[in-house]
């Protein structure tokens, strides 16, 4: 039987997975696709680099034409990363009517609009299912899965390494920088974390989530960043007194067709699936109207995982190839994107303060919140014999974001209030 040819572009980490999958799968991937699947040519930078897996030196190439002008090769795995000349040889790929299977969440984020709309002109598949998540099939769950249901609100623990930061900070009572540090020397944060810690990485997976999920095109853009290098181990120590874990959240909602989506730390209730959720692992959280409730966790990145979801694609890709009916699973998005206002934007709020240890102060803060129409939960004196001011922490109700604003606004200018020291979103 004629096998399907595959070009890899990369043989770095999840390249060699693709690599070890394809081959050692090879039997049972044979008889699902009934076709044998070959990889027909592999692109890399640097061809005598010493590699972790044999691939036949006639198999490799600098070269990227030689994939893509290749009519004998009929699908592109696209593992190489960054935006160019990634996107160049991905689009060039399609118009040369070759499917395409990627892993790149940065260009998926920015891009994809565009790279979908050459593969349905070309009647091509681009699949992208370890772009969010690596191992675990969320993409593939909110287009097919729950394609019957109304997705209200995606969760997500979306970056290990953030993740994996946290964790260690909850875990051992240790600050931001020494953990940054100690992931950096594991291998579990790059050299220049920027990306991941500033919630960029989250952000790009977040956006591609919402759009799937609410059926509307959001951007980077409209996603609102905070990463985790501000946050001090004393926040987390808070935290877990009150009965919270500080996790990288990013949180997409949906009501009435007004969305939002943020990436922010976010104190999770430890009665909520999502708070014991730790180290490089991830896990969305998917409520639906009608299903409820669902939670999808496992390995986000890594060889083997994120290659599964690559090879998993691909399999797709060959199926649809067979039944003839390739570049029909892309979903354009067919609702009109409305974000949410801050006044339409509710959840509720940590706030630490530290203010005057005298009479009248809790009566002068509580009034502020009552002006605005902010509802508390809890209000808690902490005592802190190194700290001769009061510490105040402070859970409010549901609250909108304008009014929280106005609070904050409010309290700058309240002289008993000498500094608000750290404030988060609260949930479950
Ligand atoms: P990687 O280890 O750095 O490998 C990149 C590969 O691409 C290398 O083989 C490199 O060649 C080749 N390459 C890069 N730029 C090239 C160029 N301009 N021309 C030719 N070859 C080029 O990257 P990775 O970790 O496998 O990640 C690949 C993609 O998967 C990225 O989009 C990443 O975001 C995504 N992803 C990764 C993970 C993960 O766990 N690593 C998880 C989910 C998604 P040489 O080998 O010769 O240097
Ligand atoms: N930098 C990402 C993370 C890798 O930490 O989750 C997977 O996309």
């Amino acid at each position: 039987m004629k096998p399907i040819k595959v070009g890899l572009l990369g043989l770095g980490t999840v390249g060699t997975g693709v690599v070890r999958i394809v081959e050692g799968h090879q039997e049972d991937l044979a008889s699902q696709v009934g076709s044998p699947i070959q990889i027909g040519k592999v692109l890399v930078k640097d061809v005598s680099k010493s590699r972790s897996i044999h691939v036949p030196d006639h198999l490799l190439t600098e070269n990227a034409w030689d994939i893509i002008d290749d009519p004998e090769i009929d699908v592109v795995v696209e593992v190489m990363g960054g935006i160019e000349p990634t996107k160049e040889y991905i689009m060039e790929a399609l118009d040369r009517g070759k499917h395409v299977v990627t892993a790149n969440k940065d260009l998926i984020a920015l891009h994809g609009r565009e790279i979908k709309a050459k593969a349905k002109e070309k009647r091509c598949d681009v699949f992208y299912e370890a772009s969010v998540a690596g191992g675990i099939p969320i993409i593939r769950t909110l287009m097919e899965g729950f394609s019957s249901d109304r997705i209200t609100k995606i969760m997500g623990i979306v970056n290990g390494t953030t993740n994996y930061i946290l964790s260690k900070m909850s875990q051992e009572g240790a600050g931001y920088e020494e953990v940054l540090q100690e992931a950096q020397q594991l291998g579990y944060a790059e050299a220049d974390p920027t990306s991941d810690v500033e919630g960029l990485d989250a952000a790009r997976k977040m956006a591609i989530l919402a759009t799937l999920g609410f059926h509307a095109d959001v951007s980077l853009e409209d996603v609102e960043v905070r990463g985790i290098s501000r946050i001090k181990k004393e926040d987390i120590a808070f935290a877990k007194k009150l009965g919270y874990e500080m996790k990288l959240l990013g949180i997409a909602e949906r009501q009435d067709d007004q969305i939002s989506v943020v990436v922010q730390p976010t104190m999770v209730s430890t009665a909520h699936p999502l708070a014991s959720v730790n180290g490089v692992f991830n896990a969305v959280y998917v409520y639906g109207e009608a299903v409820g409730e669902t939670m999808f966790y496992g390995p986000g990145a890594g060889e083997m995982p994120t290659a599964t979801s690559i090879v998993a694609d691909l399999v797709a890709v060959i199926k649809n190839m067979k039944l003839g009916v390739n570049g029909q699973r892309a979903l354009t998005p067919y609702k009109e994107k409305k974000l949410k206002s801050d006044e339409q934007i509710a959840y509720k709020n940590f706030i630490l303060l530290h203010v005057e240890d005298k009479a009248g102060v809790l009566a002068q803060i509580t009034q502020v919140f009552a002006e605005y129409d902010v509802s508390l939960d809890s209000v808690v004196q902490q005592p802190n014999p190194n700290n001769p001011d009061a510490e105040i922490i402070i859970i409010t109700h549901y609250a909108s974001r304008a009014n929280m604003n106005k609070v904050f606004e409010h309290f700058e200018q309240l002289s008993v209030i000498k500094s608000i020291k750290s404030a988060y979103r609260v949930e479950g």
